[in-house]
């Protein structure tokens, strides 16, 4: 009687764990979240095809490489992604909008959900860092003081630059001014950050610190889609890559790269 009760309870103890793995599977696999999908779309330059029948997609929280040689396509697919191309055809999603029914009163929108990061950091240089961070939060609708303060603080130290807010851009070094890109980027909470070639400009020393901070920004849960042509960073950091070439965009697995 004894044993019979013990393997009836083990046997539902089994069973509920086995329920609850596949309810606890289930659940994983609803969490994926996209923040980028593209389906047959194609990247123009005014009239020009630039790449075509573009299929992607991003999920939240990966860190993703976008490759390929100069004039491939890599900042003409991220102006489309930002808004500042149109996307003529195919479908494409990012973030909460619509790449393909986006009305330019949408973009303004489109970018506070999206953190940019340029090659030449885009810094203004008539102002010092901070004021540098409280003109964008201004443009995005900020107007409590403490909570300017706060913010502007909290990212400056997640790219280890506390310290250097009344700094101009003049005074920083290019690693350091790419860093406050990087910082002025995280400013409205992006869901998702594009950077292209964010190590562009920076010797090889200087690109992996500006890499070591975007890896913990990623490990913190952000989405980065990096386009890139330092080869030695993929390898020093391997993540899913993205080629651009002959006017497509595929994978790779990095023997290919
Ligand atoms: N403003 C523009 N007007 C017209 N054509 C453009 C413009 N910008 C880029 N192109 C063309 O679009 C194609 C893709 O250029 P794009 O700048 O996207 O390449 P890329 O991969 O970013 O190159 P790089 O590695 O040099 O930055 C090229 O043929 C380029 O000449
Ligand atoms: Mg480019």
């Amino acid at each position: 009687m004894c044993i019979t009760s013990a393997k009836e309870k083990n046997l539902k103890k089994g069973s509920l764990i086995s329920i609850r793995t596949y309810y606890f599977y289930i659940n994983i696999s609803a969490m994926k979240e996209i923040v980028l999908e593209l389906k047959d779309a194609s990247i123009f330059q005014k009239d020009s095809l630039v790449l075509s029948e573009v299929s992607l997609k991003v999920e939240k929280g990966e860190f993703v490489y976008l490759i390929g040689k100069t004039g491939s396509g890599k900042s003409s697919f991220m102006k489309t992604l930002y808004g500042d191309l149109p996307l003529q055809k195919g479908e494409g999603h990012i973030v909460e909008f619509n790449l393909k029914t986006l009305k330019e009163s949408e973009i303004p929108f489109l970018r506070r959900k999206l953190g940019i990061v340029f090659q030449d950091f885009k810094l203004l240089p008539d102002r010092n860092i901070n004021q540098n961070m409280l003109f964008v939060l201004k443009a995005t609708g900020w107007t409590d003081n403490a909570k300017i303060d706060a913010q502007v603080l909290s990212v400056l130290e997640k790219v280890g630059m506390k310290t250097k807010g009344f700094k101009f851009p003049h005074e920083l070094s290019g690693g350091e001014q790419q860093r406050i890109a990087i910082a002025r980027a995280l400013l409205n909470d992006p869901e998702l950050i594009l950077a292209d070639e964010p190590t562009g400009n920076l010797d090889p020393q200087t690109s992996v610190e500006v890499m070591k901070v975007l890896q913990e920004i990623n490990k913190a849960g952000r989405t980065i889609l990096m386009a890139t042509h330092d080869y030695a960073l993929i390898l020093k950091y391997p993540s899913k890559t993205l080629k651009c070439d002959a006017n497509k965009v595929f994978e790779v697995v990095q023997r290919a790269v």
